[in-house]
């Protein structure tokens, strides 16, 4: 949710603030701008697209050596220019580019009003500058961590004054990170923003500032102590970053989930044992509560399914924006489980802090290394699925789905209990299975093609499949706009099966388990009304073929394993029919990768 990006160098400012902002653009992209210091602050911004910020004239006129840039998600004030960062402060001598919510803006910026600060946006993030500007002496750390202390609220900021050569970077529940270049430096919301220059990088953590030159920093703490950053090498590649001969990144991230899979497993399954560097007493464990949002939260129910049959430890799924506010009933023999593509989410680390204030055991399941829940939890699992940039989660969520099952395998191993052989043969088996689905997509992007004019759409699965129908149904209306709702297929009976008539299309789980023949009545019934059905099975029958209008069958695997199969095809529906719509799949409406406020 919004990106930052600074510099500090020899190098042509205006093309590396660019360059990272487009970097970051999919955190958010409703307006942006830049500030160079070069005699004074010269500031350019523009509402819209990144591309747009790129083409104004003034920017070419731009030099300099030091200067930070923004791209936004609006949360107070509507995206305009005004509103867009940097933000500066009267004099038009400091200017601060801001993640995060100042929760206590009100307050603060009617202080300053009667102090005489004309305050110009409609943000939270402007009277930052203008607390900034009201304690400055010269000593610009100074200032900006007494403005600290009077924030209440999140931010991942960076700052500049004309008259200093330096950035100062702070951080407190929005993320940000130093890179580290050779006679150069750069501070950043996301290393995707400065992959291009460095691999180098620092993780800032909560409730620290930074000052950086152009060959040095130092990190200190809020009461002005120093404190050490750990150098942190990136394993990700400028390829990951990168669409390739993909045309959207969300179909790259789709067709990258074999590799994904493959990554999970490789170094964590050997020789028959589920190896994870868990600090953790299984046999301790009496309940697990897994907390996430959207698609994570999707993952942590088919978790739910798994833990439980698997280990047959009892497990909750919580949102973590309920959890956080419910004063849940969680102690110290209690597992909290955190999902989190970002590891940025504000209600996760929020859950993370409620568990941690009961003394319960934490754990991270995150894709993003050194993000911030990562630093929170006791120990983690990283899904390592490789940057993951399209705002529609797709490889994160079947990677979250497999690290969940080798979790639960991981409990049953450390109770004494073995792995099926079955269970061992399909792991390895299973990115082959994901390709096959995978080589299916233009049969896939046929039938999409029937349902661009749809509006509504119905996702319907039982047991393991019932997230993975919630999550079919998340995809389209993310990405497509088109209302659809998932339901347990039983369910369906109680009340949605008012909605079937010949302009519902309903998408059926209904690959083999336990409960196929029961599904197989639930087609009848939607047949009988005139539903038109998309059925994903692993096996056309003639039955099948009676009831269903479109089928696409998947390889058949696992009871365990079909939701990371199952959800591809939806996946796949979802991206064809939002093509189809014309609609910009990597940067839908209204939304942003990563939602760093409540
Ligand atoms: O980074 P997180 O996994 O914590 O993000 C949680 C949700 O915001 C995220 O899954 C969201 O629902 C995605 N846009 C889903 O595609």
């Amino acid at each position: 949710m919004c990106g930052i990006i600074g510099y500090i160098g020899e190098r042509e400012i205006v093309p590396v603030l660019i360059g990272g902002l487009k970097r970051l653009e999919y955190r958010g992209y409703d307006s942006a701008g830049i500030c160079v210091i070069n005699n004074g602050l010269n500031v350019v911004k523009k509402k819209g697209k990144i591309f747009e910020l790129e083409n104004q004239p003034e920017l070419k006129e731009i030099k300099g050596k030091i200067g930070i840039a923004h791209t936004r998600w609006a949360t107070h004030g509507e995206p305009n220019k005004t509103n867009a960062h940097p933000h500066l402060d009267c004099n038009k001598e400091i200017a601060i580019v801001h993640n995060g919510i100042v929760e206590n803006y009100h307050s603060l910026k009617k202080l300053l009003e009667n102090e005489g600060h004309k305050i110009i946006s409609n943000t939270d993030s402007e009277i930052i500058a203008h607390l900034i500007e009201k304690f400055y002496s010269k000593d610009l750390e100074e200032a900006v961590i007494k403005t600290l202390k009077l924030i209440k609220g999140t931010f991942g900021l960076a700052i500049i004054h004309k008259n200093e050569n330096k950035i100062i970077v702070a951080k407190r529940g929005s993320p940000l990170i130093i890179g580290i270049g050779e006679g150069e430096m750069f501070v950043a919301s996301d290393v995707s923003a400065i992959l291009d220059y460095t691999k180098k990088v620092i993780y800032l953590r909560d409730n620290e500032i930074a000052e950086i030159t152009k060959d040095n920093y130092s990190i200190k703490n809020l009461e002005r102590e120093k404190v050490d950053g750990k150098i942190h090498e990136i394993q990700w590649t400028i390829n990951q970053i990168e669409k390739g001969n993909f045309e959207h990144f969300m179909l790259k991230e789709i067709f990258e989930q074999p590799e994904a899979i493959e990554n999970i497993l490789r170094g964590r399954l050997k020789k028959g044992k589920i190896k994870l560097s868990l600090n953790l007493d299984v046999g301790q464990i009496n309940k697990i509560i897994i907390v996430a949002c959207g698609t994570s939260w999707h993952s942590g129910l088919i978790g739910k399914y798994l833990i439980e049959e698997i280990t047959q430890i009892p497990v909750e799924v919580d949102y973590a924006s309920e959890f956080r506010y419910r004063n849940p009933i969680v102690n110290e023999n209690d597992l909290v489980i955190a999902i989190s593509q970002s590891g940025e989410t504000a209600d996760t680390l929020a859950a993370l802090k409620e568990a941690k204030s009961k003394n319960a055991k934490t754990i991270g399941i995150v894709n993003v290394v050194g993000s911030t829940i990562t630093q929170d939890v006791d120990c983690g699992i990283y899904l390592h699925a490789g940057p993951e940039i399209g705002v529609a989660s797709t490889k994160a969520f079947t990677s979250q789905v497999m690290t969940l099952l080798l979790f639960a395998l991981y409990i049953k191993q450390e109770k004494g209990f073995e792995i099926e052989k079955k269970m061992l043969e399909e792991l390895e088996n299973l990115p082959g299975k994901i390709r096959e689905i995978l080589e299916k997509s233009e049969e896939i992007k046929k039938i999409a093609e029937n349902f661009k004019e749809s509006s509504n759409f119905l996702y319907l699965g039982r047991g393991l499949n019932f997230p993975v129908a919630l999550e079919g149904a998340l995809k389209l209306k993310e990405i497509s706009y088109i209302h659809a709702e998932g339901y347990p297929a039983a369910e369906m009976k109680h009340g949605p099966i008012a909605l079937i008539d010949k302009n519902m299309p309903v998408v059926f789980l209904a690959t083999k388990n336990n409960y196929s023949n029961k599904i197989l009545s639930n087609m009848q019934e939607v047949k009988a009304r005139g539903g038109r059905i998309v059925a994903v099975v692993n096996e056309k029958t003639s039955e099948i073929d009676k009831l269903a209008d479109y089928v696409i069958e998947v390889p058949e695997t696992l009871n365990y394993l079909s939701p990371i199969i199952n959800v591809i095809a939806l996946q796949l529906i979802a991206y064809y029919i939002a093509n189809f719509k014309e609609i910009d799949v990597d940067k839908p409406r209204n939304l942003a990768k990563s939602v760093t406020v409540e």
